[in-house]
């Protein structure tokens, strides 16, 4: 029943608050190697939570940050076992100066506590952990086998997990993956989510001397190497916002009429122009934005450095220019075999002047499953039991790069499960989660184990 798990959370509030507190403080920053000892910390925490819980628990080195794999296997082999991803690393804090807390030193305010790592993925982690304590607590034990795989490198890309996943695939098999890791876009419509990009992103540098030049004694001569650059991105995407790298869409799996209306992608413009002072003008334009969002791949530049940006003015022709890209990825683009056609457009393409260096890094493959399986029902219904209202299918657009791999690597079912909202800010500053939704999720958890397990 839910009611007695809303009770249960309610009942150990302050104690909750002051674990969640704990594991928020811990600065376990994965792509910054400054943090590593932080990092550490941070998995030796969440090690601890689990055998105290009664897992019997290991730590994975797959050359990088600790991979905690703990299981609880005594539900006996009549009874399905359950999968349960999470990570405990989070992202940089930059740009600090727009915290209005410090990241690192939670606060609530007005319902909602303020933290890096807040929902994505501490908060999420945090309430299934604890969702699986209070029912082995109040019951003295599991209605399943549960077994939890919990990284420290997803913003980071995985690596370590992906070096592991065959040598541990049998330790993983299991009969439900869960990822906890994603959200929907309103409390008024929630979603299961069955699907998520992939992703493949790029450092590229394009130099044209060994030096700084100065911009009078070499302007006219030299070629300016931001100028290759914006010469050079600009021609990756046409003017109806199509990739125009040739080959990028030839392994897109079109989607069936009737598959894609078993998705809920609706997306508005007004909450989203209201939310983000944003036109959602990116994109395929032939698309609508909520596929654009979820469906479709895109390419992005993240990031462009060159030359004098700072207070003041300098007659600059930069010696260098850096750019980072990304592509998000749909079923079956092969991360791959874009990187190599993007690499290939950039160097084909750039301007004869420059040395051009580009490397595609971090990938991730699309991963998509099946409507109709039973732990992605058992999801639904548990999502709408406990939020009282009917809980759809959706696709979402942020990438969890080890998925695809551990539901191939588990064999199990696969769906990815939260309560993240657009209004979060995930990733940026003064990230947050209602305790409502905490309570949600808690809640979500306890039934999802329920259910499976009768
Ligand atoms: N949890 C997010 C992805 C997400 C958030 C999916 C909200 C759906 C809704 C995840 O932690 C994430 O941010 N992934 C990164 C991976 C990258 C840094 C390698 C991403 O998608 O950019
Ligand atoms: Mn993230």
């Amino acid at each position: 029943m839910v009611e007695t798990h809303f009770s249960a959370f309610d009942f150990a509030r302050e104690s909750l608050l002051e674990e969640f507190f704990t594991l928020l403080r811990y600065k376990s920053i994965s792509t910054d190697p400054e943090y590593r000892g932080a990092v550490a910390e941070c998995a030796e925490w969440v090690e601890t939570f689990l055998s105290e819980t009664g897992f019997t628990v290991e730590r994975w080195n797959g050359g990088g940050h600790p991979i905690i794999f703990a299981s609880w296997m005594n539900a006996g082999p009549s009874k399905p076992t359950v999968l349960l991803y999470g990570h405990y690393d989070v992202q940089p804090v930059d740009p600090i100066d727009l915290w209005s807390s410090p990241p690192f030193e939670p606060e609530i305010r007005n319902g909602e506590v303020f933290a890096r790592g807040a929902v994505d993925n501490k908060g999420q982690l945090f309430y299934t952990m604890a969702a699986i304590r209070s029912l082995m607590q109040r019951t003295g034990t599991l209605p399943v086998n549960i077994k939890f795989v919990i990284e420290g490198e997803e913003e980071a890309g995985s690596e370590s997990l992906l070096n592991l996943i065959d040598e541990k695939s049998n330790a993983l098999k299991a009969d439900h993956l869960f990822i906890v890791d994603v959200g929907f876009e309103s409390l008024e419509s929630p979603a299961v989510v069955l699907g998520c990009r992939g992703l493949v992103a790029f450092e590229l540098e394009l130099r044209g001397s060994n030096t700084d030049l100065h911009s009078g004694l070499h302007g006219g001569i030299a070629y300016n190497p931001n100028r290759a650059m914006v010469e050079l991105l600009s021609q990756m995407v046409d003017s109806a916002g199509r990739v125009a790298i040739p080959g990028f869409y030839d392994d897109i799996q079109e989607l069936s009429p009737e598959d894609r209306a078993q998705y809920s992608i609706d997306f508005s413009t007004l909450e989203y122009e209201n939310m983000f002072d944003a036109r959602p003008l990116g994109g395929e334009l032939r698309y609508t934005a909520g596929e654009r969002r979820t469906l479709r791949p895109t390419i992005e530049i993240n990031g462009i450095a060159g030359g004098y940006a700072g207070v003041g003015f300098k007659t600059v022709i930069p010696a260098v220019c850096h750019a980072k890209i990304s592509c998000r990825l749909v079923p079956n683009q092969d991360p791959e075999r874009i990187g190599k056609l993007v690499v290939e457009f950039l160097k084909e393409r750039c301007p004869q002047a420059m040395m051009i260096k580009v490397e595609a890094m971090h990938s991730g493959r699309p991963l998509r499953s099946a409507v109709g399986g039973r732990g992605a029902s058992a999801a639904r219904q548990s999502i709408s039991e406990v939020l009282k209202r009917e809980c759809f299918y959706s696709v979402e657009g942020g990438s969890i790069p080890i998925g695809n791999d551990l539901a191939r690597a588990s064999g199990a079912e696969v769906s990815l499960i939260g309560f993240c909202l657009p209004g979060d800010a995930i990733h940026a500053p003064n990230e947050k989660f209602g305790l409502d939704r905490m309570r949600v999720g808690f809640a979500t958890i306890c039934r999802l184990v329920e259910i499976l397990g009768a």
